[in-house]
């Protein structure tokens, strides 16, 4: 659908170290619309919801924790496919196994850094846009590329 949208947010490794520009600018020059865009340092409850599906898993409490270690960068893409493209660019969840030329793959080596989270499902997409941002934050706009 021309107006799916997903959720990608670089991680505080990937804000830390300079990524953020490179990560815009891909998505960016794919083609997608920027409709929201914000940094935010996230609350342990916002991330335990976020990564809710994990809860089970003994990376969990790393996991929340290094998220909210410092700053995230939030976006919402919008465009073809962009669910599913958007995990394309990001590469695979393990960085070793991600091809060079994904986001992972250029930048990252550790499963546990590894720079940037896309939504999976056109459904977790809706659920994480709603969780990361208000209505008021998601700007409709048109995009000349769309024309
Ligand atoms: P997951 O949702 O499975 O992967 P993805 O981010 O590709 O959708 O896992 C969420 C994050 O948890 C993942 O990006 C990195 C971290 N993680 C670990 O630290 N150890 C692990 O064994 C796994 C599977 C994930």
């Amino acid at each position: 659908m021309a107006n799916e949208r997903t959720y990608i947010m670089v991680k505080p490794d990937g804000v830390d170290r300079g990524l953020v520009g490179d990560i815009i600018s891909r998505f960016e020059k794919r083609g997608y619309k920027l409709v929201a865009l914000k940094l935010k340092l996230a609350s342990e409850e916002l991330l335990r919801e976020h990564y809710a599906d994990l809860a089970g898993k003994p990376f969990f409490n790393g996991l929340v924790a290094f998220i909210g270690s410092g700053p995230v960068a939030c976006m919402v893409w919008e465009g073809k496919d962009v669910v599913k493209t958007g995990r394309r660019m990001l590469g695979e969840t393990d960085p070793l196994k991600s091809l060079p030329g994904s986001i992972r793959g250029d930048y990252a080596i550790d499963l546990g850094r590894n720079v940037c989270h896309g939504s999976d499902s056109v459904e977790s997409a809706n659920k994480e846009i709603k969780l990361w941002f208000n209505e008021d934050e998601l700007v409709n706009w048109n995009a000349s590329l769309y024309k």
